[in-house]
């Protein structure tokens, strides 16, 4: 029934003339030459419609041209095509449009017998995950276009195409056409072109001459029945259905003036629902003793009847979709003196997309996996989960008509590198992630812990370094997780028992703490170290954005280190065990911490846990850089805390501002991570021994990092769960059952935490002297809150803005964690656990959750 689309751009050659009036406004029109050699988008002669090239929306395929011989025949836009000879299914992704808005979304195919072969290709359409329509290209000469109705239901739009075995898939032109939602309605689903006719006339339309860019083909001549027509204007009401003129203005009406005009809907399958619009419009001038009215008849149905007016469109439709095979009736009625007349009809079927596409953030973030890797996988292609066509290593869950989610991921033996990208972390409902045997390098990330569902992580043959993130080995150690990762760099670094060739950790314990002496105890009673607080300059750059610390070497001698402080000039602390000093590696500023030479002995013992301090990385610890060992001189390199430490800023020493009490929370939060990973994320655990608010250091960002960490503490060989030695720490801060007992344990660190806690909250050192006496600070709230006095208790700086019930929680775990009997206080699990709580109070009013994601995102985080 249809003219060809040769036939269609034939004609509108003819009335070329009309064109530059006629252009007009193709807002949100999208038009795609599929193909095309060339980058630049261009302008086509016959329509004005400006078409782009496809090279940005598709990554596979091949440009080919059409011969010659079937140019001339055809638009601009057809002369070029891609043609899909690898892989099953190809997809375009048109981004940047709007989810919600209506579009005609037309396909155009031209086989053009580029490849010489003269055998037209057959094969499938695809929107998104529906299948919208089967092409099967006659011959080469002959285009064809399909025609869709949609609404977005995203942000972009997948066209695909596959390969059923019949030839080569190819396409032309893609196009879209954005359409007022009130019209063309479907009661569900998307309305699919079935015909489109302007009866009675003998040239197509489509743009500029229709606004929406609709394709008006001609009808094949019906013997019975008769052209007429106007040479006049034809008014369409310009909020419906906008009908061009030039379609409105030619009619058709019966021969015998008695007869009705008739057309069948089609009747392939009784399944499918059908739309019918039938424009109509007077084209003559009746004289007073005439009349047109006719009725509309289908399978009993009737519409009452119409008069159309002269030179003005009204269109009948149905509101609900009826079956095919149905015969469409206009007749007329008994006093009217003229036959009916028709002058467009459009039929559409309804198809019903029910394959919704994967779950918007998985497909986002495997988008952002394909691009950011240049992954380029055949089956990587249009929407992720896509039954029948899953991308290559994936599985998803399919959940009636919910949008699936991605389940698992299998990026195994892939060549990636780097460090694990961020956007895996929105992959929410992973269960199974393969890694392995990439080269990915860095920390294994802390996000991973973070993903509820994940119940085995691969993580082997790849070139990780550090520790495992706390929350890792939490669920691997509560048997919700499987975690395999042999043949690392380092595997011994990464927490993990080097004897076990399990891949399960199961039975992780926590050994604490065995001792050492000789230096480390004269490190830890070290005095305040100021990293460089009050400096004028700025880092520029910190450590970990250009990675010093994975790459280049770090291990200094005495020269080098010499150069690196520009000869010891810019000391920025003193102590027992020496002085600090500024300095610079490469771009990146440093603290070096030089041992004094009565301290130097034991040195191996000093190197042995010094490189293993250099894989603790925690984005809560201050990385040691690297480290001189020069005989004589022993040396520690840190990364540079920028903004001081926390008693500085704390005392308003530092900078006038008081520290506000989202900040507060935050840094508590930040240093009980530190802790806890010391505590729980290194193995053998690390504790502390001298946690205070001046080895609490603050970077460019204000991120709160734990320092000294390495040096005050020790590493256990056997599972003792505590261990007796000298009593070393600051005073205030000292556990008095370790003070009373010698026996350490990692409730020691939590006690001078809670001592940290009190002091950030009521903005007080640790001993007060009040009532002529000295106290500590615990005995002092204790006072305050056995005379009902809260709110004098938090800092009075704060003039009251802070949120009282994350305050009265944050006391509380505070005194719990300085509660005398060790057994009573909790562990570092649980303070992170309970701050989190505290922070979510906040948070239901607050802007804490933005300030983390920027944290995570800084670049001082690791
Ligand atoms: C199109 O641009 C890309 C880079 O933007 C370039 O590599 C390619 O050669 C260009 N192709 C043509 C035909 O100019
Ligand atoms: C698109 O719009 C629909 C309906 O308004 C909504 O249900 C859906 O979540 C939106 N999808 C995205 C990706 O925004
Ligand atoms: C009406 O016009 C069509 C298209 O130009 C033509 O094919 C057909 O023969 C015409 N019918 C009559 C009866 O002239
Ligand atoms: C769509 O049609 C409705 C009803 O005719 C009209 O009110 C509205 O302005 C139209 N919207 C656009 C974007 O043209
Ligand atoms: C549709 O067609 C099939 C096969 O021709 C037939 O079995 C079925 O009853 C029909 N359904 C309806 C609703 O007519
Ligand atoms: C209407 O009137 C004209 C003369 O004015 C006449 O020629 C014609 O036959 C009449 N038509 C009908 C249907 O009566
Ligand atoms: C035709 O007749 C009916 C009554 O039988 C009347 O309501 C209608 O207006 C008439 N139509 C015309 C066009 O005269
Ligand atoms: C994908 O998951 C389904 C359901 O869990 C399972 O039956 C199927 O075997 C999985 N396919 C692959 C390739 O893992
Ligand atoms: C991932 O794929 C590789 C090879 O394709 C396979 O050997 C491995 O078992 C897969 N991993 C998982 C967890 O299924
Ligand atoms: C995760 O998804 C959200 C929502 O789609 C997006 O805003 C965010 O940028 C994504 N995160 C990453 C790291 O890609
Ligand atoms: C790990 O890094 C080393 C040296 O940096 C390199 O030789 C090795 O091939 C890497 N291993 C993997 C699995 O990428």
């Amino acid at each position: 029934m249809l003219r060809t689309f040769k036939h269609f751009f034939f004609a509108l050659l003819g009335v070329f003339a009309l064109h530059v009036t006629l252009a007009q406004d193709q807002e949100g029109f999208i038009s795609i030459d599929c193909g095309r050699p060339y980058n630049s988008s261009y302008t086509e002669k016959k329509t004005q419609l400006i078409y782009v090239p496809d090279t940005n929306l598709i990554d596979s395929g091949e440009s080919h041209s059409i011969l010659s011989e079937y140019k001339d025949d055809y638009q601009q836009q057809l002369w070029y095509l891609r043609s899909f000879p690898q892989g099953i299914r190809n997809c375009y992704k048109i981004n940047n449009i709007r989810n919600g808005t209506k579009y005609l979304i037309r396909a155009s195919f031209l086989y053009g017998n580029y490849d010489g072969q003269d055998t037209a290709p057959g094969f499938d359409l695809y929107l998104g995950s529906n299948f919208w329509d089967s092409i099967k290209l006659k011959d080469a000469a002959n285009s064809l276009e399909k025609e869709i109705i949609h609404v977005l239901v995203q942000n972009y739009l997948h066209v695909c195409l596959v390969n059923r075995g019949f030839g080569t898939p190819i396409i032309s032109a893609i196009e879209l056409r954005p359409l007022n939602l009130s019209y063309y309605k479907a009661q569900t689903g998307s309305l699919a072109l079935v015909n489109r006719f302007d009866t009675g006339s003998d040239n197509p339309y489509r743009y500029p001459y229709d606004v929406h860019d609709r394709f008006w083909y001609l009808y094949n001549s019906n013997d019975n029945w008769l052209n007429i027509s106007t040479s006049l204007p034809v008014e369409s009401d310009d909020d419906t259905f906008q009908l061009p003129s030039d379609v409105m203005s030619t009619a058709v009406t019966p021969k015998r003036a008695n007869d009705p005009l008739e057309f069948w809907l089609p009747d392939d399958d009784n399944t499918t629902q059908y739309y019918v619009y039938m424009h109509f419009a007077e084209v003559q001038k009746l004289q007073p003793n005439e009349s047109r009215e006719f009725t509309v008849s289908h399978d009993g149905e009737l519409f009452k009847p119409r008069s159309p007016d002269y030179l003005q469109s009204t269109t009948v439709y149905s509101s609900t979709g009826l079956t095919g095979g149905q015969l469409f009736k206009i007749s007329k009625t008994a006093n009217s003196t003229l036959p009916p007349i028709l002058n467009a009809f459009e039929v559409y079927a309804v198809k019903e997309f029910l394959q919704s596409e994967t779950l918007d953030r998985d497909a986002d973030a495997m988008t952002k996996l394909k691009s950011s890797y240049g992954i380029k996988k055949n089956s990587w292609q249009g929407d992720p989960c896509t039954r029948g066509y899953l991308w290559d290593g994936l599985n998803c869950s399919y959940a009636g008509y919910d949008p699936p989610t991605i389940i698992y991921l299998n990026l195994s033996s892939s060549g990636l590198t780097g460090e694990i990208p961020h956007f895996i972390s929105n992959l929410s409902n992973i269960q199974i992630l393969d890694l392995s045997n990439n080269s990915f390098t860095g920390i294994v990330p802390e996000f991973l812990s973070w993903l509820p569902e994940l119940t085995a992580l691969h993580l082997e043959k790849n070139n990780f370094t550090g520790s495992l993130p706390v929350g890792l080995l939490q669920k691997s150690k509560d048997g919700l997780l499987s975690i395999s990762m042999d043949e690392n760099q380092d595997p011994c670094a990464m927490s993990l028992s080097c004897k076990k060739k399990k891949n399960k950790i199961n039975n992780f314990v926590i050994p604490i703490v065995a001792s050492v002496g000789g230096i480390f105890v004269l490190l830890l009673t070290a005095s305040a170290i100021r990293w460089g607080l009050k400096r004028k300059q700025r880092d520029t750059k910190s450590l970990s954005q250009n990675g010093p610390l994975e790459s280049v070497k770090r291990q200094f001698t005495y020269n080098e280190i010499a150069e690196i402080t520009n000869n010891f000039d810019k000391s920025i602390g003193k102590g027992s065990f020496g002085t600090v000093y500024r300095g610079k590696l490469g771009n990146t500023q440093v603290a070096v911490k030089m041992l004094s030479e009565s301290s130097v002995q034991g040195y191996r013992e000093f190197l042995t846990e010094v490189q293993l301090l250099m894989r603790v990385h925690h984005r809560n610890l201050t990385s040691l850089v690297g480290y001189c060992n020069a005989e004589t001189s022993l040396g520690l390199m840190y990364e540079y805390m920028a903004k001081g430490n926390l008693q500085e800023v704390l005392s308003g020493k530092s900078t006038s501002e008081t520290l506000n009490w989202e900040d507060r929370l935050r840094i508590t939060m930040e240093a009980a991570q530190g802790l806890e990973y010391l505590h729980y994320g290194c193995r053998p655990p690390i504790i502390h021994r001298d946690v205070k608010t001046t080895n609490i250091l603050l970077d460019k960002y204000m991120l709160a990092k734990l320092s000294d960490f390495g040096i005050s503490k020790t590493f256990p060989t056997d599972t003792r769960t505590h261990m007796t030695t000298e009593v070393v720490g600051t005073p205030g801060y000292l556990d008095p059952e370790y003070y009373r007992s010698y026996r350490l344990n990692e409730k020691s660190d939590v006690y001078s935490f809670g001592v940290v806690m009190l002091e950030i909250i009521t903005g007080r050192p640790p001993f007060l002297h009040k009532f002529q006496e000295k106290i500590h600070i615990s005995d002092w709230v204790t006072f305050m809150l056995e005379r009902g006095d809260m709110t004098s208790i938090v800092d009075a700086r704060l003039e009251g803005n802070f949120d009282t019930s994350s305050a009265w929680k944050a006391m509380e775990i505070a005194m719990n964690c300085v509660s005398s009997k060790p057994t009573q206080r909790p562990t570092m699990n649980q303070v992170v656990a309970e701050l989190k709580e505290c922070l979510a109070t906040r948070n239901d009013n607050a802007h804490t959750e933005s300030r983390e994601n920027s944290i995570e995102l800084s670049p001082s985080a690791r």
